[in-house]
């Protein structure tokens, strides 16, 4: 993969330039965000919203803190981790504008952009290594929206039910 840095943004190709990187996590989730914001913060900027201990948190609070930050930032993009990152992409999806994808896997990194357009990637810290969790992010990253008739389904998810 080719990657690129200039001030506060990557390159992963040619087209992708990646804005500020926002993080967050609960308790089970904060070993893997710790390795993730490491690695990733010496080629993107990273903005680490918590938690910053083991003490025993609620990931609603934490999915909301990032979830307001990537909505008030043009083209915003966040990384959310709890256990198993099922309770903490459930919180997110309920804010309007917020994509939030649980990727196990790289095909669903890729699809998580090119089909959903997510804004916000979700991950289980008791479910998924450092290093699984930096390839789906690059996947994630490196993968364009392909529009067209997925955008006319993105279109529907805000809709009220
Ligand atoms: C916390 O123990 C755990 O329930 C939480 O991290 C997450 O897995 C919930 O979905």
């Amino acid at each position: 993969m080719h990657i690129v840095a200039s001030k506060n943004c990557v390159r992963y190709d040619s087209r992708v330039m990646t804005p500020t990187m926002y993080i967050a996590s609960d308790h089970g989730g904060l070993e893997l965000k710790s390795n993730i914001a490491t690695i990733l913060s010496t080629t993107i900027d990273v903005v680490d919203l918590g938690t910053a201990d083991t003490s025993s948190v609620d990931y609603p609070d934490f999915a909301d803190r990032l979830c307001k930050k990537v909505l008030e930032t043009p083209n915003g993009i966040g990384i959310l981790i709890c256990g198993t990152g099922i309770g903490i992409s459930i919180r997110a999806n309920r804010h309007v504008g917020i994509r939030a994808a649980l990727v196990t896997s790289d095909f669903m990194a890729e699809m998580a952009k090119a089909h959903n357009n997510a804004n916000v990637l979700c991950l289980g810290g008791r479910t998924t290594s450092t290093e699984e969790a930096i390839a789906y992010i690059k996947r994630w990253l490196s993968t364009s929206f392909e529009g067209g008739r997925h955008q006319l389904r993105l279109d529907k998810l805000d809709r009220p039910t």
